[in-house]
């Protein structure tokens, strides 16, 4: 199962909701690979890692995937793993030479010809954080996805955004053959003191619940940008085995009850007929 989290509008969540699912992923015992897909590069951050060969280097200078994965970045209980392609702002030039070869065609199908050995290393999960924007690297995942998890924080922006990735991906199936559909729409950085929020929340609701899974919202959480900015995520920062976590963990327990539907494939019931996806 390949899903990428996107919203085409910048600062949404993406990024957190990629490393939190994988993470919590990994502490329920599967197989997870996250693979950065922005040259912003905040995996290697968030995550700490030091690793020369980027995501780059696989898709422009011949590099082997295993010479691109850094193993075991996290590790959780039985084979639970954390595997991790990282990406830096070298990704912008491979992003210059899909714009310049003038082959559409070539250009979306990169990202999943380059990960397709992966489907021989028996990964449970694997997530693809996104830019924001629709950029060349953006379309070859839309390409490469099974489905794409839409993050919408609590403004307008962000829900605006949320209609650009369907509205795209609409229209690149029109030209591709592109599988991807809408795993869901995930709430983030909900705030109920906040009206903007219940508002949002509403729109939400109306314009998507007919035809697409919503996820339990994440809660907003002001320990998330601490933990990122030390190089952890929140369960590296709570270091509790995941049975101890409690609602009162905020977003981390709100993560892992998102992760454990998305893998159970559970996601709330009421999908009628997607309208353009
Ligand atoms: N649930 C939350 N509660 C509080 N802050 C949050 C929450 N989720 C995300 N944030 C914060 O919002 C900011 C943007 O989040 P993030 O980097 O995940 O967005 P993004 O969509 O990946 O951004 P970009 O488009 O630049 O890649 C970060 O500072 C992050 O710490
Ligand atoms: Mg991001």
């Amino acid at each position: 199962m390949i899903i990428a989290p996107h919203n085409q509008r910048g600062g949404v969540g993406k990024t957190t909701t990629s490393v939190h699912i994988a993470h919590a992923a990994a502490l329920y015992g599967k197989r997870v690979l996250l693979v950065d897909s922005d040259p912003q590069g905040s995996l290697r951050n968030i995550l700490k890692i030091q690793h020369d060969s980027t995501l780059h280097d696989l898709l422009d200078n011949g590099f082997k995937l295993e010479e691109v994965i850094v193993k075991g970045v996290r590790t959780g209980p039985e084979k639970g793993t954390l595997d991790v392609i990282i990406s830096d702002k070298a990704l912008t030039e491979t992003e210059t030479k899909l714009i310049q070869s003038g082959n559409r065609a070539e250009t979306v199908g990169k990202l999943r010809e380059a990960l397709a050995p992966v489907k021989d290393m028996h990964y449970d999960l694997i997530l693809i954080d996104s830019p924001p924007g629709l950029s060349p690297i953006l379309q070859s995942v839309y390409h490469t996805v099974d489905s794409l998890l839409v993050p919408i924080a609590m403004d307008y922006m962000s829900f605006v955004g949320s209609h650009q990735v369907i509205e795209s991906l609409s229209l690149l199936k029109q030209d591709y053959d592109i599988r991807a559909t809408i795993a869901g729409i995930l709430p983030v950085a909900v705030d109920h003191r906040l009206a903007v929020t219940d508002s949002t929340l509403t729109s939400i609701k109306n314009k998507y619940e007919r035809y697409y899974p919503i996820f339990p919202p994440i809660r907003i959480d002001a320990t998330i940008a601490k933990s990122g900015m030390r190089g952890q995520t929140l369960y590296d920062r709570l270091a509790l085995p995941v049975e101890r976590l409690t609602p009162d963990h905020r977003a981390a327990w709100d993560y892992y009850q998102v992760m454990k539907l998305l893998i159970q494939g559970q996601h709330s019931p009421g999908i009628l007929k997607p309208p353009d996806a």
